[in-house]
């Protein structure tokens, strides 16, 4: 089980009240994610505020970081935070808008400016070296490509077609600053999640949010890059939550509800809810999924 931040002990956060900073909302997630966890936020606060303060925050697949933004809108990133994925194009992005904050969202106002169709296939093929510029391609393809999807080919390379949106969002300024801001206190790198074990400390709070164990064959979303997410890859995280639970590090996982899954967690706390799906190629099957939230608190 885990310890709280000796700090603050037994400091009890009330995340149930809908308090916003005074900047409307912002940050919020600046990429389009599969698996995004916007739906699942009040279900995730609800627990974390049981929790109550942890010391430094981790989130070893990031993806479009919906819980750590919303964390820092409520305050509670308090340490530093440690945000990674294995995805070198998403860490490039958060590092370009962290670190180049003013060029990437001069280079988004071009793209906004210049988009259409053989514009963004044009885009599509570039091969920027500059870090704003690569960011600034990666989150210009993301909100412009068919269903915000972040798909690479066996060479690596992002092919998804260009979406169908009459006014899509390319340069959200006042996000992008108040995201570079949260950011601020944040480590980013491109690793696997084993990694988070180099770092963890008692006190400190882990959420996992892994591709999904997919409940049926048709159902896979573990597709977001080229290598998947295996049967052997759901073990080696849970080795990984059961290493870090008994150093005493405090975490929350999110998951699908399938049989694996619950045995593999069987020590945890797990409980079942259900959250609704907005990524999903097919849209009769947009609808409710039951889901498992795992715990060691
Ligand atoms: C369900 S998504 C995370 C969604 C995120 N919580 C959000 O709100 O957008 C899973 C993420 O895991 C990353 N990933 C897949 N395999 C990984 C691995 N072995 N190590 C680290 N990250 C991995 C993917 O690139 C993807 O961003």
């Amino acid at each position: 089980m885990c310890k709280n931040s000796p700090e603050h002990p037994g400091d009890q956060m009330d995340f149930s009240l809908e308090q916003r900073s005074a900047n409307n909302g912002s940050p919020e997630p600046f990429l389009k994610w599969a698996g995004g966890k916007r739906q699942l936020l009040p279900d995730l606060m609800h627990r974390i505020g049981r929790l109550g303060a942890f010391r430094r925050y981790h989130e070893p697949f990031v993806g479009g970081g919906a819980l750590f933004f919303e964390l820092f809108r409520r305050g509670a990133i308090k340490e530093p935070a440690y945000l990674s994925d294995n995805n070198p194009n998403l860490i490039v992005a958060y590092q370009g808008v962290k670190n180049e904050t003013d060029a990437v969202i001069e280079l988004l106002e071009r793209h906004r400016a210049r988009h259409c169709k053989e514009y963004y296939y044009e885009m599509r093929a570039a091969h920027p070296t500059s870090l704003a510029a690569k960011a600034a391609r990666i989150i210009y393809l993301n909100r412009t490509c068919f269903n915000g999807l972040f798909r690479e080919n066996s060479k690596g390379e992002f092919n998804v077609p260009m979406g169908r949106y009459k006014a899509p969002r390319i340069c959200d300024e006042p996000n992008l600053r108040a995201v570079a801001e949260a950011l601020k206190k944040a480590h980013l790198d491109t690793r696997p999640f084993q990694s988070v074990l180099d770092r963890a400390k008692p006190g400190d709070f882990v959420y996992f949010d892994p591709p999904y164990h997919p409940v049926s064959d048709t159902a896979s979303f573990t597709a977001y890059q080229k290598g998947g997410f295996a049967e052997q890859d759901q073990r080696a995280l849970a080795a990984v939550a059961r290493e870090l639970s008994t150093r005493g590090v405090c975490l929350l996982l999110s998951n699908s509800w399938t049989p694996l899954v619950r045995d593999l967690y069987a020590d945890f706390a797990i409980e079942q809810v259900f959250a609704r799906r907005s990524v999903n190629s097919r849209a009769d099957k947009r609808g409710a999924v039951a889901e498992a939230l795992v715990r060691n608190f």
